[in-house]
Order: C-alpha cells, then sequence, then structure tokens
C-alpha cells in the first residue's frame, strides 16, 4: 500500500491555530489539543486525522463531549464523519515517552524530554493532520516538575509560573504557520550559551545553545558558526532571521544529524559540541556545516515548505546546496568541492548503482523516513548547482530572490521552485526538470580529434543512463559540462568553457587550438555523471602535475591510482607505473603554491568502497590487498618525503580551529597513515610518538587509527590508553569504537562481535550503534565480506535487534547488503540470504521491510 504522488489531494481543513497542553511526566504526559478547524474542502469529507500509539481520553466537538458513535479511533487514525463547517475539537491523550526508544515523537534523552517530528512523529503526540501542506499558527503550554528547569518549545516564550508546589509552566507563541513536523518540545536541565545578532535590519535576537550541563563551553564552535551562517545568509541570498529567539538543543540519543525545527533546532549532540580535546577537525567542519544547514532551512524548508513529502528535495537539495556553499566560502572552495564529491560518490553514485535507486524526487514510498536519502539530499544539491552554473549567478539569485518573494508561507512544489528561475532567466527549464524524475548515473564520454593543420578540435561528447528500477528507459538530461585545455607541457591552452550536453550525441569545434591539447574536463565536477575519456596516463599526469582546476588537478590523481589498484586487484600489476604515481605524488607534495589541505587530500588513496563500485563484480578481499600493496609502494618510495613532512607540519603553540591549521594537522595525518604500511621501527616510533604527543583529538585519532591497523601490541596499547583516558565521554568513545569498527586485521569481526557485548555498547543510542555497526559493515569491506559469510550474519542481527525498538536506525543499517549483485557471486549470494532472513522475521517494521523487498525484487 505504497502512497503515491499522483494521489496528491489537498486536505478538506484548514487549522487556523493550535493550542497544546502538555502536562508532562515520564511515563504518563497528557496532551491536550484545542484545534480550531475551518472546512475548505467538500461537505461530504469526514474529518481524518493522524494519530498512532495514542491513549485518547476526551474528545469534544466545540466543548461537547462526543459519544462513542460519533467517531471512530483505530491504529492510525481519528476519523469523524460528520462535523460543522468551523469548529473547535479538543482531544486530549496519554502517551509514555519513556518507553520510546524508536526516538520519533516525544522521547527521554539524558533525562529531558525532547521532540523529533519530522517526518512523521507528530501522530505520536497527539491528533492531527500530520503532513506537511497543513499549516497552523501555534500556541503551547508547557507544565512540569521543576527539576526540568528549561521548558521550551517553537517562537518566542510569553507567560510562565508555579503551579502547585512542585510544577511550574511556561507559554510559547510561534507568530509563523507551520506545518506540525517543525514542532518541537524540550524540557529538562540545560546549561546556557547566550549571544546575540543584529540582523540586516538592525532587529536585536537572542541566541541560546542548550547543553547537558557542564558543556556550555563545547557549544563556543557552534555559536560562533551560527553567526556566520546568518550573516552568510543575509549576504548571499539576502534571508533574515525572523524571530526574536533562535536556540538550539544539543541531545544524545538522536536518528539522524539535526533538525530544524521552527526556531528550536534540535541537534545530535556529535553535531554540536567540540572543543581541541575531545572533537576532531573533522567534526568541527561538519559542526559548522549542520549549524548552517539547519539555521538555512528557515527559508528553505520552514518559512516555505513541502507540498507533500515527494517534494523533499525542494527544501533539503537546496539547503545542502546552500550549506555546502557557505563551508566552500568559510574554508575553501576546492578543497570543499573535492570532499563534497567524494562523498557524493561514495554514497550517492552507490545508491543509484543499486536496487534502491530513486529519482530525486520519487513518485512512489512506503515509509517516508526511508526517503533520507543521499539522492535526495546530495544529487538534489548537485542539481540545484548545475541550475546555478547554466543560468550564472546573477539570474540564479534573481530565481532564488523570486521563490523566496512568491511562496513564502506556503507548502510547495519542485515544479513551482523551478518556475521562478525560468521566470527569472527567461530559460525553458523543461528539460532540466528531468533531472529530478530520472533515476541513475548518466555515463559521458568525450572523444578528442586533434588536427594539427587546421588547429582545430573536435570534441564529441555522448551520455546514457543504464535501465534503473521502473524506468528502463532513459532520456537525454541537460548536462553542464566544464572544459578546458592544457599543453602537453602544462599549459593553459584554453579556459573553462561549459560545454551544454543536451542530446545523447554532440559535437563541439574548437578552433585556434595551437597545439596539441590536453583535455581537462568536468571542471569541478559540474555535473554529477561518471565521465570516460580517451586520456591516455600521460595526459592524466599533465593534469596531475599542473592543471589550475584544482578539483581536476586531484581527480587526474585519484583515477591514476585507481587504475594501478584495480589492475593490480585484476592480477595484472604495473609495477612501473605505480613509481611513476609514486614519483608524481611526491612532485606534487613539494609544490609550495599548494596548501596543505589539499596535500592531504592528494595523497589519500581512493577508497576500497569506492573501488568496488568501480570493479565487477567486486572482489573486496582483493581491492583490500591491491590498495595495501600501493600504500606500501609509496610508504617506501616517498618515506623521507613523508617524514620530513609529517615533521614540518607540527604546530606549535595554542590549538587553531582554524582551515588552515587543520590542513596542516591533516596532511600530518595523512603522511602517517600512509607511513603505517611499512610499520619499521623508525615508522613505528613516530606513530606512536605522534599518539602520546598528541594535545588534541584530531592528532590522536589520526595516530590510533594507524597504531590499530599495525595491530599487535601497538593497537592493544593504543586502544587501552585511550579508553581509560575517555571512558567518561560518550562522544570520544562512539570513536573509540569507530576505530575499532574500521580495523582492517584478521581477526576485527571476532573482536567487533565482542565489542557488542561490552558494557559500553549501547544499542539504544544510534551514535553507539553506528560507530561500532555502519562503521564496520560500510567502511571496512574486507572484514565486512568475510568469505564465511560471518560478517553479514552480524549485521543481519544487529539490523533485527535493532528493528524491534528502532526501525528508522534499522532501516540505516541495511545498506550495505542492498548492493550484493554487484559483488562475486560466493559473496552476494550469502548477502541475499541475509536479506532473506531478515524479510521472513516476524514482526519486522515496514522501514526495514520495505529496503529489504527492493534489495531483493529487482531483476
Ligand atoms: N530535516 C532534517 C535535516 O535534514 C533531517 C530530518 C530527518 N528525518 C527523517 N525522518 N529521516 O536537517
Ligand atoms: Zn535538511
Amino acid at each position: 500500500q505504497p502512497v503515491r504522488l499522483a494521489d496528491y489531494r489537498p486536505f478538506p481543513f484548514a487549522i487556523e491555530t493550535t493550542r497544546l497542553v502538555f502536562d508532562l511526566h515520564p511515563t504518563a504526559t497528557k496532551v491536550t489539543a484545542e484545534l480550531a478547524i475551518r472546512r475548505v474542502g467538500d461537505a461530504t469529507e469526514p474529518l481524518v486525522l493522524d494519530g498512532e500509539r495514542l491513549k485518547l481520553l476526551s474528545i469534544a466537538i466545540d466543548g461537547q463531549a462526543l459519544g462513542a458513535n460519533q467517531f471512530v479511533v483505530d491504529a492510525e487514525h481519528l476519523t469523524i464523519a460528520e462535523v460543522p463547517d468551523r469548529f473547535v475539537l479538543t482531544t486530549e491523550v496519554e502517551i509514555d515517552p519513556s518507553s520510546n526508544k524508536a526516538l520519533t515523537g516525544l522521547y527521554m534523552s539524558g533525562g529531558r524530554f525532547c521532540t523529533q517530528c519530522e517526518a512523521e512523529g507528530f501522530r505520536t503526540i497527539t491528533y492531527f493532520p500530520d503532513r506537511p501542506d497543513v499549516l497552523s499558527r501555534y500556541t503551547v503550554r508547557i507544565e512540569a516538575d521543576r527539576k526540568f528547569p528549561h521548558l521550551l518549545s517553537n517562537g518566542n516564550p510569553g507567560a510562565f509560573g508555579q503551579v502547585g508546589e512542585t510544577r511550574h509552566f511556561l507559554e510559547w507563541t510561534d507568530p509563523f504557520p507551520k506545518p506540525c513536523y517543525l514542532f518541537a518540545l524540550v524540557a529538562g536541565d540545560l546549561d546556557v550559551l547566550a549571544d546575540k545578532f543584529i540582523t540586516m535590519s538592525g532587529r536585536e535576537v537572542a541566541l541560546r545553545i542548550l547543553v547537558d550541563p557542564g558543556q556550555a563551553s563545547r557549544a563556543a564552535y557552534a555559536l560562533d558558526s551560527l553567526k556566520r551562517a546568518m550573516k552568510w545568509d543575509e549576504d548571499t541570498f539576502g534571508r533574515e532571521y525572523d524571530l526574536d529567539l533562535f536556540a538550539i538543543v544539543a541531545v544524545r540519543d538522536f536518528n539522524f544529524g539535526a533538525m530544524e525545527n521552527k526556531g528550536l533546532n534540535i541537534f545530535n549532540s556529535a553535531l554540536l559540541l567540540a572543543d581541541p580535546e575531545t572533537a576532531t577537525d573533522l567534526d568541527y567542519e561538519r559542526i559548522e556545516a549542520v549549524v548552517a544547514h539547519e539555521y538555512f532551512h528557515n527559508w528553505t524548508g520552514n518559512r516555505i515548505t513541502c507540498r507533500d513529502w515527494f517534494q523533499l528535495c525542494l527544501k533539503e537539495g537546496f539547503t545542502v546546496f546552500r550549506d555546502q556553499s557557505f563551508s566552500a566560502d568559510q574554508r575553501g572552495a576546492a578543497v570543499q568541492r573535492i570532499k563534497d564529491v567524494r562523498a557524493l560518490r561514495a554514497r550517492q553514485f552507490a545508491e543509484d548503482a543499486g536496487p534502491l535507486a530513486h529519482p530525486v524526487r520519487p513518485s512512489s514510498y512506503l515509509k517516508i523516513d526511508n526517503f533520507y536519502t543521499a539522492t535526495i539530499y546530495e544529487k538534489g544539491a548537485e542539481i540545484i548547482r548545475m541550475l546555478k552554473t547554466i543560468l550564472g549567478d546573477a539570474a540564479f539569485r534573481k530565481g532564488s530572490d523570486l521563490y523566496f518573494d512568491r511562496h513564502d508561507g506556503q507548502a510547495t512544489t519542485v515544479e513551482a521552485f523551478i518556475a521562478c528561475f525560468a521566470e527569472a532567466s527567461g530559460r525553458d527549464l523543461t528539460a532540466f526538470f528531468d533531472w529530478y524524475e530520472q533515476a541513475g548515473t548518466p555515463s559521458v564520454t568525450i572523444d578528442t580529434d586533434y588536427d594539427a593543420a587546421a588547429k582545430a578540435l573536435t570534441l564529441t561528447l555522448t551520455q546514457s543512463t543504464a535501465p534503473t528500477p521502473g524506468q528502463p528507459n532513459k532520456k537525454p538530461l541537460p548536462i553542464p559540462v566544464a572544459i578546458g585545455l592544457l599543453s602537453a607541457e602544462g599549459e593553459v591552452l584554453r579556459d573553462t568553457e561549459i560545454v551544454l550536453l543536451d542530446q545523447a550525441r554532440q559535437t563541439v569545434r574548437w578552433e585556434g587550438v595551437t597545439s596539441a591539447p590536453v583535455l581537462s574536463a568536468l571542471r569541478g565536477f559540474s555535473a554529477p555523471v561518471n565521465l570516460t575519456t580517451d586520456a591516455r596516463a600521460s595526459d592524466r599526469y599533465v593534469l596531475f602535475a599542473a592543471d589550475p582546476d584544482l578539483f581536476n588537478r586531484w581527480e587526474a590523481g585519484q583515477t591514476l591510482a585507481r587504475d594501478l589498484i584495480l589492475a593490480r586487484a585484476a592480477g595484472t600489476p604495473d609495477e612501473v607505473g605505480e613509481e611513476r604515481y609514486a614519483d608524481a605524488l611526491g612532485r606534487a607534495l613539494v609544490d609550495d603554491a599548494a596548501e596543505p589541505a589539499f596535500k592531504a587530500l592528494l595523497l589519500a588513496l581512493p577508497s576500497e568502497p569506492d573501488l568496488a563500485l568501480m570493479s565487477d563484480p567486486a572482489d573486496p578481499a582483493a581491492l583490500h590487498e591491491a590498495r595495501d600493496t600501493l600504500r606500501t609502494r609509496i610508504a617506501v618510495h616517498l618515506g623521507d618525503l613523508l617524514r620530513r613532512l609529517h615533521g614540518e607540519m607540527q604546530s606549535e603553540g595554542e590549538f587553531s580551529a582554524s582551515a588552515e591549521a587543520a590542513g596542516r594537522r591533516a596532511l600530518r595525518n595523512a603522511c602517517i597513515e600512509i607511513l603505517a604500511a611499512d610499520p619499521r621501527d623508525d615508522n613505528l616510533m613516530r606513530i606512536v610518538g605522534h599518539f602520546e604527543a598528541s594535545r588534541n583529538m584530531t592528532d590522536m585519532i589520526g595516530a590510533l587509527y594507524p597504531l590499530v591497523s599495525i595491530g599487535g601490541v601497538a593497537r592493544e596499547k593504543a586502544l587501552a590508553n585511550f579508553h581509560f583516558a575517555w571512558r567518561a565521554e560518550p562522544l570520544v568513545l562512539d570513536k573509540w569504537f569507530a576505530v575499532q569498527g574500521r580495523d582492517p586485521n584478521e581477526d576485527a569481526l571476532e573482536r567487533v562481535i565482542a565489542l557488542t557485548s561490552y558494557p559500553d555498547f549501547e544499542p539504544t543510542n544510534p551514535n553507539r550503534l553506528r560507530a561500532l555497526v555502519a562503521t564496520f559493515a560500510n567502511f571496512n569491506p574486507a572484514r565486512f565480506h568475510d568469505p564465511s559469510g560471518a560478517g553479514y550474519r552480524f549485521l543481519a542481527d544487529q539490523i533485527l535487534a535493532v528493528d524491534a525498538f528502532n526501525p528508522t536506525t534499522a532501516a540505516r543499517l541495511v545498506d550495505p547488503l542492498g548492493g550484493w549483485r554487484r559483488y562475486k557471486p560466493e559473496l552476494g549470494q550469502q548477502m541475499r540470504e541475509q536479506l532473506e532472513r531478515i524479510k521472513a522475521h516476524p514482526g519486522l517494521s515496514r522501514n526495514v521491510l520495505e529496503l529489504v523487498a527492493k534489495a531483493l525484487d529487482q531483476d
């Protein structure tokens, strides 16, 4: 019984105002809802409200209690067949937050009440039309014991006071109509970090970050990021904040990263709390990006929301694009782009190549929670980036201004969004819209033909997209391909030009090309496609050394490394090529013009999951072995240089979280990660020394993984010391679990299984669960794909155990099994067996069922 886009119908009633009264008790919370309802649809329509796991205590219309024959309650709905055209519906329900381990709706985390409503959690709080196109003005009264001192909801605070001896209350009013998925409530003991922001029109906004008692100083970086994000959105998109208060609360138990509830964002503490001792540079980077992301949702998501959940990319794709642009401005465009593309390929390209491939705007679903995917987020952002590339900066901004202006206060669609850009630019974007409806990653090829006599270059571009489930035939898409030319000596022959490839095959002829060119195509990764060119290895070395487009410089190095690893995994190693690659890498590392952060990216070899995606069928053990061999050859070949760089990049003095300082740390860590492949005494001592001398978590983790990978005593000592030092810090202990999830040694699976019965392993906490289980299954292919199938059985056991209490998080663990068809048959067969075992499990959630069934069905 899937939900279909084609079946969309507006809700026949408007909920003009919503008053909620919460009488909070951990095991029995009473929620009274007073909804001012007006009929807007057909007079024959009954009122059907969503509601699940609610105990209905009373129900009345305009103060008159309803008789038992006047309404029907089933497991998912409250139906009232006959209602007036205008009325107030009052319901009173009881819920039990303390037993809610699904972490959607109202639940307890760390002794505090908190909520997560997107997408469909509000229906477990009260009876309501739980759909994004029903906007209402909320007032909320929260009453609780005084041992929950902070009482928070959306909007601006109002009346407060005592209730009897032990309880107190506070009222909140949110002046902006909103869908119920943006509702939030928090109650508990919290420390506050406070600041303010003056908006571009001169309004003062109080900023508050609320965290576990004693942790306020760890919110400083998030607060700083927030202020930068607020300013950036004014400067870049002309968007100003609209309430008197902007609050963020951090909670330890959270299914996702964070949530953009109006005026009251709720964050997974892993994406909010940071200090140099406990957080890595990657944590800082993610905190900055996610704080910005959730803040940016205030316009792209909250002021303008989605008509239905099929339009999810309307808010998510655009908001990811906005946060990526912010990060690029804060930290450097090239490095940011490389990281974003790495993540896109690892997650979204994999998804698009497998049984769960779906369009950025899907047309049907079973559980919307399963559609918070890399495709909707990351590919959704790529579409906006292409739109900007095609239209140019000025027309893009004109289009976004029009969108904000025209649709403010509405729940709208992707069509309406694209129409604003078409109108503002005067361009026909009909074909562009296909990007939203067609799944799969296009393959683009470029062939070059240079006519030396005519000094002309002919480029032949083609595109095709392989069938995906439910979409056997694909259309050509409009693909912006950024192309420049270099000479064989690495000089610029021709600057970047955008070629719009919108046919299956197209040719372009460029005159005045004075010498045989080296093609630099898809610069900056101008479109989310797989590119094949007729470039030879020698061309790639030219780009690797000299491409002014840093993305393509990095890409050339990655492609060279990838081909070498794949050749070795296939049993045809190219030793001369490996030497040549190591030499070129060495030269790139001593280029004074390049930043350390960029060099760190050059040093990172293609990951094993990425390599698996490039081979057919994938043999994880062979890929692991081949990649490790190349790493060892680099470690031996460039040993002196890597040791020297490791020394030079050491920063003295106070810790700085700046991108520049983080880049130096990243390069140092990249050096020892390679050196660990050649663990001779001096290298081992260097890594141990790095670990012991580290005064920040980036350096410490940077050495911990290499030590774990070396195995033996080095591993045992480092892990024991680390655990002893950090046993009381949950966020750091997560890292201790994660590093063991990635352990490449032969006994890793046994150890990971043993860790699940370790007292610190709490499967009800998604961070802890993912740190061990998801890290192992996603980032340790050599051990996960154990030939015995024990890795698959382990994952299936975990999925079933978690599904019993938290289906959303269980469903997110299915992915590593989903690609079973891409693996060697001996492995793929065993992966499939585990999917079948999960599917047959009695009482399986719809969340897990949908994914498992799709993974098995495709043929
Ligand atoms: N809207 C949130 C964000 O992207 C994520 C909510 C995730 N919810 C879900 N049901 N998967 O910032
Ligand atoms: Zn988002």
